[in-house]
């Protein structure tokens, strides 16, 4: 386990010392870019941009609570829902619909980091990233891209040597909001991973709803290390005295330790029917909820 009192100030030292200049950070929310952006914050508040890139993938409400809690940064908020929609349009491919994610977000931030003519960029990126990616297990947005793109003169990653309890730990350490430090995680290609097939404006709307029913019902009383709703296509319902074809929403709750394996949570029966009957009853489009059992392997975390 990281030594967090050691931890803190050799990483604010080593900031100082590899970013001196014009510095940006993308600032997703997530507790990883959070401990980031705080440490280089401590460290050279003065020279560094925390951008928050708004795609329209974000769950519900999150992006003003971000504005709200990191209000004493610098934060720039760019609004990028349309380009991100136009990016995904017509693609079902699950890889396709990652590359086509990442580039946008590194479009969207390239112009950014241009108009400010940033010199440095910091990246949120953790252990297991770097593993997954390197394993070549999926293309991970904040590993992949950016450095290619932009001529920075140097790209420095404060903490690419923890693992995402001792990221908390560390989030805990620097006095974030609990709402931060227990933060889920929340994948970088955002609600896009939780749609199988193409993303439409009425999938993104209608399971953006369902995550934060699942939340909800979930997060305070259970714990889980991750929990969601993802949508898996349509199906045949009865609501009212109409038939309909409605979507069908999988609902996922799991345990892991840093996501490279995970178990799906057992939760009572009258949870899950709890959930259901919310999602049905107040998302008119849904016909049917499932519950995934799958651990990580043979499934991952995300459906896609
Ligand atoms: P999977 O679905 O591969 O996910 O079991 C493991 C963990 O990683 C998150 N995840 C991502 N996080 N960018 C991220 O920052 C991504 O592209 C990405 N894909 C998955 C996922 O939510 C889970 O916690």
């Amino acid at each position: 386990m990281v030594k967090v009192d050691k931890f803190i100030p050799k990483s604010i030292e080593r900031i100082k010392k590899e970013a001196n200049g014009k510095t940006i950070i993308a600032l997703s929310g997530g507790v990883d870019s959070s401990v980031c952006a705080v440490l280089a914050n401590r460290a050279i508040g003065d020279k560094l941009t925390p951008i928050y890139i708004d795609t329209g993938l974000m769950r519900k409400g999150e992006t003003e609570r971000i504005k709200e809690i990191f209000s004493d940064m610098n934060l720039q908020v760019v609004d990028a829902k349309d380009q991100f929609m136009e990016a995904l349009k017509g693609l079902e491919d699950p890889e396709e619909k990652r590359m086509a994610v990442g580039e946008a977000f590194i479009r969207a931030f390239e112009k950014e980091a241009r108009l400010l003519e940033a010199e440095y960029l910091i990246q949120g990126t953790i252990y297991p990233d770097r593993i997954e990616s390197e394993g070549g297990i999926k293309s991970h947005h904040n590993v992949g891209g950016l450095p290619s793109v932009i001529d920075f003169k140097a790209i420095v990653e404060p903490i690419d040597d923890l693992y995402k309890d001792e990221v908390r730990e560390v989030a805990r350490a620097l006095d974030l909001p609990l709402e931060i430090s227990e933060r889920m995680p929340f994948p970088g290609p955002g609600l896009s991973v939780r749609i199988i097939g193409e993303v439409t404006q009425e999938k993104v709307d209608v399971v953006r709803e369902a995550n934060a029913i699942v939340e909800e019902e979930l997060l305070e009383q259970f714990k889980p290390w991750q929990t969601f709703a993802a949508i898996l296509g349509k199906g045949t319902g009865v609501k009212g005295d109409l038939r309909v074809h409605g979507w069908i929403v999988a609902v996922r709750a799991v345990g892991s330790r840093d996501g490279m394996t995970a178990e799906a949570m057992e939760l009572p029966w009258s949870v899950l029917r709890k959930i259901e009957s919310r999602i049905t009853g107040e998302i008119a489009s849904v016909a049917r909820v499932v519950y995934d059992i799958t651990p990580k392997p043979p499934a991952t975390i995300e459906f896609e």
